[in-house]
């Protein structure tokens, strides 16, 4: 596997939500085949930074900011988003009720929400969406509705849409929140099954439980800045959980997961 090719490079970026000021002077980089998870808790910037990537928020416009995604400056937004698989828990609610499973897959080939009239689909798109949804395990899904669906099989259908168009990364925004302990454990199988076949995990969460053990560099993100960065067994201690999360954590580990408990 590759590990040189740049995957994404931030230097020096200021983004604001609104009027919060969510990251100043923020540089990170990250390669391809090298899989990370950012963790932190609520409101430290998690879901901001992956829609920087996206290109859904942009950093204030100044001489040494510069963001590069697949080591280019100048990205088309649609090439990035298909090059990232991203799944989201906003995402999920924006579906609408009535979009069968076949439809939320086939909607990843236009980086979209649902599928729309206007778009065509080649014989190609839909087999290999098809070919997508038996992978998962979802081929029962493929004429049922999304609102029709429990929650860990609507989390499976937008895996499939990330997944429909062959991206380099997969980046997940706490992609188990929600769903039961089975539901937990296969989401976590199907993605680790696809890190083995050669996609990039990018994760971004608050849950240690869901950083699956192939993980092994792990960022700290607390109120927009990095804590730590470094390799997971460095990282991932007592001390810097509890500083992390502002609380006494004990930290459990077994066969390369991680769990943390109260202190
Ligand atoms: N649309 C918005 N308008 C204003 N502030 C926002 C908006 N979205 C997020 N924020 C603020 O930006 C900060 C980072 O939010 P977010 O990236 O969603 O954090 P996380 O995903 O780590 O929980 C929080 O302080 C949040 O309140
Ligand atoms: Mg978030």
């Amino acid at each position: 596997m590759k590990l040189s090719s740049p995957l994404i490079e931030i230097e020096r970026a200021t983004v604001y939500r609104g009027d919060t000021c969510v990251f100043t002077d923020f540089s990170l980089s990250l390669q391809e085949g090298e899989h990370v998870a950012i963790l932190g808790p609520n409101g430290a910037g998690k879901s901001t930074f992956l829609k920087l990537l996206a290109g859904e928020v942009h950093p204030v416009p100044n001489d040494e900011t510069s963001i590069r995604l697949f080591g280019e400056e100048r990205w088309n937004v649609w090439d990035v988003r298909k090059r990232l698989g991203m799944v989201s828990h906003d995402l999920q609610h924006q579906y609408m009720e009535k979009v069968t499973g076949l439809k939320v897959v086939l909607s990843g080939y236009y980086a979209s929400i649902g599928t729309y009239g206007h778009q065509d689909f080649t014989y190609a798109q839909i087999a290999c969406a098809h070919v997508v949804m038996e992978e998962l395990g979802i081929g029962f899904l493929t004429d049922r509705r999304y609102g029709e669906m429990s929650t860990g099989e609507q989390r499976r259908c937008l895996l499939g849409r990330a997944l429909v168009h062959d991206p380099i990364a997969l980046v997940l925004d706490e992609p188990t929140s929600g769903l039961d302990l089975t539901a937990t454990f296969h989401y976590l199988d199907l993605v680790r099954a696809h890190m083995q076949k050669g996609k990039t995990l990018l994760l971004v969460t608050h849950h240690i439980h869901e950083i699956p053990p192939e993980v092994e560099r792990v960022l700290l993100l607390k109120q927009g800045k990095i804590l730590q960065d470094g390799e997971k067994r460095a990282v991932l201690t007592e001390a810097s959980l509890s500083q992390l999360f502002d609380c006494q954590v004990v930290l459990a580990q077994a066969n390369g997961w991680y769990q943390a408990l109260p202190g």
